[in-house]
């Protein structure tokens, strides 16, 4: 946009320095939204305001909190909102993990609104805003908010500067309005989210379900044709946009030198087979990721399959999340317990069934273990688009595998035709959905793997952020 600085808005940072020994290190945090933003952010420019979550973090920012980044090749500003422990504890870990992330993942049990989590919530919207209005001219710029931590900030910046242009994407999914009621806030959620010009999720079921909620609890005008809510004396357009990966990057890196040489350590370093097949799952260690009806549906098949053993080996890569949660730490035990039940069960002196990677791994490494991979299972009960499917396609520049992909997943609205579906909860058809997947014909792999190419390289990064920043393009012109 002629005229405007980009100033992106999320809550996790794409870069935390750590300190070492004494020393300072970059390190990249994992999850879909920061690795998919940082290429798009290093090729335009402009500033990243984010939480300084690392413990090195203010060591390396100047008077105004900034740090350029990307390190190796800086072109863009990282602006660092420092965060008391206070407030982790209560915006973070409280209201954005313990309300807001199993409400949209619509696992209502799991969550615990407390008035606390709430005022923090909102302390930190309000300093996020101000932050943002101390290093931008709000008529020259373009503030794109991310994710669920900040559904009250665009309401807080409209309010002290009314004529800013806000948008947001919402990166996980947007429940139904029979969901999103059990939460007390859910009148000025709706409200701080309308107060953007554009919003953006991943999906149309996920438009239809906000536009719904917005009916439903506020009064305002929906034109559902057109994807516009008319509230509060303002047009607020809603629609769909399914993020997308560098899949080039992806493909590139799969089939670099670099990749041949990790694969030569990870297979020494976790005794990896030669032979046989390899079934992968890549996964942040959350509980919407459905692990544990993954590892159900490979006991299974080693039990109904018995030819299946020792010729299928399941690498399961977990990135450990957000662990001063009692769930998650449940979680992890649950993992962790269950795997080495299942490889005491089935493993033998020369086959460990399941091996499970928790150490971080290079981008290099990880796209290594994709294009080895023959199978990758993704299996989440509730994900709002899910990169790894897209990752694992993107890395298949060899031998062609098979994406085996939860119907309950964003991204099975772009690759559910092509791929093999599984519903994570009926464990006895996931199970023969591997098998199947194993028996796979050479060609029939081939053919899918190349139209699901197709559709990730086609729907790419690049496309996204043209689709999004067009439309932003288009509103602003119409202003
Ligand atoms: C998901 C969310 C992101 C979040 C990421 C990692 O992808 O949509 O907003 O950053 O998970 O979680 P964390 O809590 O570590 O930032």
């Amino acid at each position: 946009f002629e005229n405007r600085e980009l100033v992106l808005v999320s809550n996790r940072e794409p870069y935390t320095h750590e300190r070492d020994d004494g020393e300072i290190q970059v390190v990249r945090p994992a999850g879909g939204l920061t690795s998919a933003l940082d290429p798009m952010m290093a090729s335009i420019g402009g500033t990243w305001v984010a939480w300084g979550s690392g413990d090195g973090d203010g060591d390396v920012t100047d008077e105004d909190d900034c740090v350029r980044v990307p390190p190796e090749s800086p072109s863009y500003d990282l602006k660092r909102v420092f965060l008391s422990d206070e407030q982790v504890t209560n915006y973070y870990y409280g209201y954005s993990n313990k309300v807001l992330w199993p409400l949209c993942h619509s696992d209502t049990s799991k969550m615990t609104p407390n008035a606390t989590y709430w005022r923090h919530y909102q302390d930190t919207n309000w300093q996020f805003a101000d932050a943002i209005l101390e290093q931008v001219d709000p008529e020259k710029a373009v503030i794109w908010f991310q994710d669920y931590h900040f559904a009250l900030a665009p309401r807080y910046v409209r309010e002290q500067a009314p004529d800013t242009f806000c948008m947001q994407f919402w990166h996980i999914p947007w429940p139904s309005w029979e969901v999103l009621h059990t939460c007390p806030q859910y009148r000025e959620l709706l409200d701080g989210l309308l107060a953007n010009d554009l919003l953006g999720f991943h999906t149309e079921r996920y438009c239809e379900n906000f536009l719904e909620c917005v009916s439903h609890a506020l009064d305002a005008d929906i034109d559902r044709e057109r994807g516009h809510i008319h509230y509060d004396g303002r047009t607020i357009r809603v629609a769909a946009f399914p993020l997308g990966i560098d899949a080039e990057e992806r493909r590139t890196l799969a089939a670099s030198d670099e990749a041949d040489e990790e694969w030569a350590s990870l297979r020494e370093q976790y005794h990896l087979p030669d032979d046989g097949l390899l079934a992968v799952g890549v996964d942040r260690l959350d509980y919407t990721k459905g692990i544990e009806q993954r590892l159900d549906a490979l006991e299974h098949l080693w039990e109904w399959y018995p030819e299946y053993r020792e010729k299928l080996t399941f690498v399961q890569k977990a990135s450990e999340s957000r662990g001063e949660i009692e769930e998650y730490q449940q979680l992890q035990q649950n993992v962790e317990a269950e795997i080495a039940r299942i490889n005491d069960r089935f493993g033998t002196d020369d086959w460990t069934p399941i091996v499970y990677i928790d150490d971080h791994l290079s981008l290099a490494a990880l796209a290594a273990l994709y294009r080895e991979g023959d199978i990758c299972l993704v299996s989440s009960l509730r994900d709002g688009m899910n990169l790894v499917a897209k990752e694992f396609v993107a890395s298949q520049v060899d031998d062609p595998g098979v994406l085996v992909l939860s119907e309950l997943v964003g991204a099975h609205e772009e690759l559910g035709d092509i791929a093999l579906t599984v519903h994570p909860n009926d464990t006895e058809a996931f199970a023969a959905t591997i098998e199947k997947a194993g028996e796979m014909q050479p060609t029939e792999r081939s053919n899918r793997m190349s139209r699901l190419q197709e559709q990730v390289e086609a729907n790419d990064i690049g496309q996204w952020k043209r689709n999004v920043l067009g439309e932003a393009s288009v509103l602003l012109e119409q202003r």
